[in-house]
């Protein structure tokens, strides 16, 4: 199913066309301030099993659901009051919230991979919200990645036939780089109306548990914590191998550095030790150090706001395939 994968530009009339085929039932890869995501109308079934097959990601795993504003999420899901009080803070923004699905809202099944609850984003970036107002129905969204690689946060990762989805996918709107660089926070509730941490991401979980006045029930930690489906052991892997807490490189391999005292000549998350600059090049630069085809060598990053999220997509990359 090799198709030309077209470039639009977010202008009106790219838009338009993202929109165009978007309703015609075709996949468009979307910039959002996290990575690029990868959207197809959640109404349409077909449209959403053709993600999973561009992807060639695994059918139990759920999608996210991107609408413009709070009041269109309400009309697919039910936030209680401790996710409207998120929503407040924190959209829109790199937040997802995992919420009980409305039972006539209408969002294909595939979407949700027949849960109960629906996760739901209101992201930041302009043209997405742009889309998102102009296209006036709900978007499921995946990183725009093979399954289980390296998510895209420019559109050339996106449109690179051998890395990407360039081929399988109708068009990507280019919006140039993101932002923020790593996925969103997912927060979800447990049966008895906990909140907890389900993918640490772009939003600091102390940020969320300072808003809300208390902790984040931590799914590794408390079995009553709800489980997210999808959070594989091994994802965002480089083809070549990956050894974490690395300060420096032993012979052979590329060493990604962070922080001033990393060796100078390899690449380097933030020289001045900046975690919000890291997260924004993470993917960028695991891209890099895989395209040089030696041993890849991470050094330690601390594990405190973004650090979390950064941390756990190079566990995940380093994870035994
Ligand atoms: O920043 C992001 O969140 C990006 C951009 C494109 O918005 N999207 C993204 O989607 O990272 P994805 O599909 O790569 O990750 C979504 C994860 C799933 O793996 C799953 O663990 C969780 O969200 N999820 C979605 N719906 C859920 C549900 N109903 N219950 C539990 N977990 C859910
Ligand atoms: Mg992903």
């Amino acid at each position: 199913m090799k198709m030309r994968t077209r470039i639009l530009v977010p202008d009106d009339q790219g838009l338009q066309d993202a929109c165009d085929l978007l309703a015609q039932g075709e996949i468009v890869a979307i910039p959002t301030e996290t990575v690029y995501g990868l959207a197809a109308d959640a109404r349409m079934a077909g449209a959403v099993a053709k993600i999973y097959a561009a992807k060639g990601r695994p059918s139990f795993n759920p999608l996210i659901v991107h609408l413009p504003d709070l009041a269109a999420v309400a009309r697919y899901a039910v936030p209680g009051p401790q996710a409207r009080l998120l929503a407040r803070h924190f959209w829109p923004g790199p937040l997802t919230m995992v919420l009980p699905l409305r039972e006539d809202a209408g969002i294909a099944s595939i979407v949700t991979a027949g849960l109960d609850t629906v996760g739901v984003r209101v992201p930041a970036h302009p043209v997405a919200q742009r889309l998102l107002r102009a296209y006036g129905g709900p978007l499921a969204a995946p990183s725009a990645n093979p399954s289980g690689r390296i998510s895209a946060t420019t559109a050339a990762h996106v449109a690179d036939p051998e890395t990407g989805l360039g081929g399988r996918i109708a068009a990507v709107v280019d919006a140039g780089p993101c932002a923020v660089g790593v996925e969103s926070t997912i927060v979800g509730w447990s049966r008895d109306g906990r909140p907890a941490l389900l993918r640490p991401g772009g939003i600091a979980a102390e940020a969320i548990e300072s808003v809300l006045g208390c902790p984040l029930l931590r799914p590794a930690l408390d079995p009553a914590a709800p489980n997210s489906p999808g959070q594989l052991a091994s994802h965002y892997a480089p083809r070549a191998s990956l050894r974490l807490d690395a300060p420096a490189p032993m012979a052979g391999e590329i060493h990604i550095g962070f922080g001033p005292d990393s060796p100078r000549g390899g690449l380097n998350l933030s020289r001045r030790g900046d975690l919000t600059e890291a997260a924004a090049r993470l993917f960028d630069m695991l891209r890099r150090a895989d395209a040089d085809g030696r041993p890849i060598a991470v050094a330690p990053i601390p594990e405190e706001g973004l650090g979390a999220a950064i941390n756990d997509r190079l566990r995940r990359a380093a994870a035994p395939r």
